[in-house]
């Protein structure tokens, strides 16, 4: 929604931070900066956060929604340094009020904080009329954490590197997706920390789009990620998400995402979906549980509103 008031232009953009999940991660060498090699199939999701960005003088954040209170004090926010390092680059000094609408658990695996700033990065570049290219964006984005980049794209890629090495891929197929999380926050360091067994990073990216939930299954074979074992370890709510989803008929795949807790699995019958979401919330009350698929192609799209 855009509005101009005498002369001056008054802009409210409204951004998606979608939720991300490694469809595969397997695990490399860790390099002398600490970070490991990787490689990654990474999707999104319809359910995610959203951010909502006007004009204002001052840089401001409010965060609302039903995970606003688990976020830590508000200028460690990702979104926030995000703005002020967009602000840097670009040498301004404009403000902006961000609403950011808390919608994903906090420290879960699925992008959180990192859609969130690669959100605003999109949203910003926008209200500030920057039009900085791609590329600046993405180096920016890999400044604040390995998962921005592919956060900023919002699309699905094959991801190597710490996380900034993309390759775009064609849309998933908007298949069914329901998401589990136990209410336990991970560390990703501590979960690094704990990496025993490694798959290596010798795997190619898919050679032909992913069509079908088969096609999915058939490119991932036994491939996983290699994280889950050490946050199962260190969070045994976890192995319980992936055992609920095992009992569930129709679950053609559950896996956690990236160094968890969330978990997610993927069905071919969106009747099958809806009842696995609805007896895991059932049976346990205290967990998150979300029924969503994969998003199309617009979100992440430039034009996005
Ligand atoms: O970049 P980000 O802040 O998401 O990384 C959090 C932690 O995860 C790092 O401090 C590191 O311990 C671990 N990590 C890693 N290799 C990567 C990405 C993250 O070891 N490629």
């Amino acid at each position: 929604m855009s509005s101009s008031t005498g002369g001056r232009s008054a802009a409210t953009i409204r951004v998606a931070a979608p939720a991300k999940i490694n469809l595969l991660l397997h695990v490399g060498e860790r390099r002398p900066d600490g970070f490991h090699e990787l490689q990654s199939l990474i999707g999104f999701t319809e359910a995610g956060d959203q951010l909502e960005i006007s004009s204002s003088a001052e840089l401001s954040l409010a965060v609302r929604g039903p995970f606003a209170s688990a976020l830590p004090s508000s200028d460690d926010n990702l979104v926030l340094k995000a703005a002020r390092a967009l602000r840097q680059q670009s040498r301004r000094t404009d403000g902006a009020a961000i609403v950011l609408t808390k919608n994903l658990p906090v420290a879960s695996g699925i992008g959180g904080g990192s859609a969130d700033a690669g959100a605003a990065l999109r949203g910003l570049d926008r209200l500030w009329d920057l039009n900085l290219s791609q590329q600046q964006l993405l180096k920016l984005a890999a400044e604040l954490g390995s998962d921005v980049p592919v956060c900023l794209l919002s699309r699905p890629c094959w991801v190597e590197g710490r996380g900034e090495a993309l390759s775009e891929l064609p849309p998933l197929p908007r298949m069914p997706v329901v998401l589990v999380n136990p209410g336990v926050a991970v560390s990703t360091s501590a979960v690094f920390g704990l990496l025993n067994a490694r798959s290596g990073t010798a795997r190619s990216r898919p050679a032909k789009p992913l069509e079908s939930l088969w096609d999915v299954i058939g490119y991932l074979g036994d491939a996983g990620n290699d994280l889950e074992a050490p946050a199962c370890e260190l969070a045994p709510a976890i192995q319980e998400v992936l055992n609920a989803f095992d009992r569930e008929p129709g679950c053609a795949l559950a896996a956690m995402s990236g160094s968890g807790a969330t978990c997610f699995a993927l069905f071919h019958d969106p009747d099958f979906a809806e009842g696995a979401a609805s007896r895991i919330a059932q049976d346990h009350r205290s967990w998150w549980v979300s029924l969503t698929r994969f998003a199309g192609p617009a979100i992440g799209d430039p034009n996005e509103e």
